[in-house]
C-alpha cells in the first residue's frame, strides 16, 4: 500500500469485526511508528496496547459508568476551547450532522445521540485498543509529536489491512483506564485508539474535508510589503 493510499483510506471507523489482532502485529507497527519525528527525539509517547480480558473490563466499567451518567473524570486538558470560533464551530457542528445522519438519528433525539456516543467506550467492538500517555510536565510541541505519532500508527495500521479510531472520549473516564493500566504518576492520558478490522456492514461515510485554499496559502512572489521591507533594509 502506497502513502498516499493509507492516507486516504484511514478513516475513523466506529464498528470492528470480533477477529483478532495478533500480537505481533501490532508489535510491527508500534516498532514502526517509534520512527516518528518529535522535536529534539524526545519521543514522548507514553503508550499502552490492551486487548483481552483487560479490554472487556476497561470497557465495562467505562460503559455502565457512562450509561449510569456518571460525572466524568475531571478533566487534564481542554478538549476544545469553550466558544469555539469560526470556521471551526461550523466545521464541528458539520460534522455533528453528517455523524448523526449517517445513524438517522435526528439532531433533537438526545437519546439516540447518547446511545451512539456510548459506544465509543465499547471501542465500537474492536477487539484491541491502545492508551496514549504524556508526561505532565511537557509543553505544547510535545503534544503535537504525539498526534504525529498516533497517525503514523493510524497510517501503519492501514498498511497491515487494519483501521482504527482515535478517541479523546477515553480521557473523560481515565481513571477506569488507570485501573487498569496503572500508568506511571505524571502522566497524562491525551487519547485512546480503537484497533480491529472493519466491520463493512457499519455506515462509514467519509468526513468531507474543508477545500485546500480554506487551509492552505501558497507564497510564491514577493507580497508589496515585504518587498518595501527589503528595500528599506538594503
Ligand atoms: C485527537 C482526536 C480525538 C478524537 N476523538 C474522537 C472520539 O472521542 N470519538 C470519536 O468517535 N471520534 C474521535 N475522533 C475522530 C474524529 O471525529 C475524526 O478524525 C474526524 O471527524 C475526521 O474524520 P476521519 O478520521 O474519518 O477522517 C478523534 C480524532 C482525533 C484526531
Amino acid at each position: 500500500m502506497d502513502v498516499y493510499e493509507a492516507v486516504t483510506s484511514r478513516r475513523s471507523v466506529r464498528g470492528f469485526l470480533d477477529k483478532r489482532v495478533p500480537r505481533e502485529v501490532l508489535e510491527r507497527v508500534l516498532s514502526a511508528a517509534a520512527w516518528a519525528p518529535s522535536g529534539s527525539n524526545l519521543q514522548p509517547w507514553h503508550t499502552f496496547v490492551v486487548t483481552g480480558a483487560p479490554l472487556t473490563r476497561i470497557k465495562e466499567i467505562a460503559v455502565k459508568r457512562v450509561a449510569g451518567r456518571e460525572p466524568w473524570d475531571e478533566r487534564e486538558f481542554v478538549m476544545y476551547p469553550p466558544a469555539l470560533k469560526a470556521p471551526y464551530s461550523e466545521r464541528r457542528s458539520a460534522f455533528g450532522k453528517e455523524r448523526y445522519s449517517a445513524l438517522g438519528i435526528a439532531r433533537e433525539d438526545w437519546e439516540a445521540r447518547q446511545r451512539a456516543a456510548i459506544a465509543n467506550w465499547d471501542c465500537f467492538g474492536a477487539p484491541a485498543a491502545l492508551f496514549c500517555y504524556i508526561d505532565r510536565d511537557l509543553g505544547l510541541p510535545q503534544w503535537a509529536d504525539v498526534g504525529m505519532y498516533l497517525q503514523t500508527v493510524m497510517l501503519l495500521l492501514r498498511a497491515e489491512g487494519l483501521h482504527s479510531c482515535p478517541q479523546m472520549a477515553w480521557s473523560q473516564v481515565r481513571k477506569t483506564v488507570a485501573e487498569i493500566v496503572s500508568p506511571p504518576d505524571g502522566l497524562i492520558l491525551f487519547c485512546g485508539m480503537s484497533i480491529g478490522y472493519e466491520d463493512v456492514m457499519v455506515n462509514h461515510p467519509r468526513t468531507g474535508r474543508a477545500p485546500l485554499a480554506e487551509t492552505v496559502t501558497f507564497v510564491e512572489g514577493l507580497r508589496t510589503v515585504t518587498d518595501r521591507s527589503i528595500a528599506r533594509s538594503a
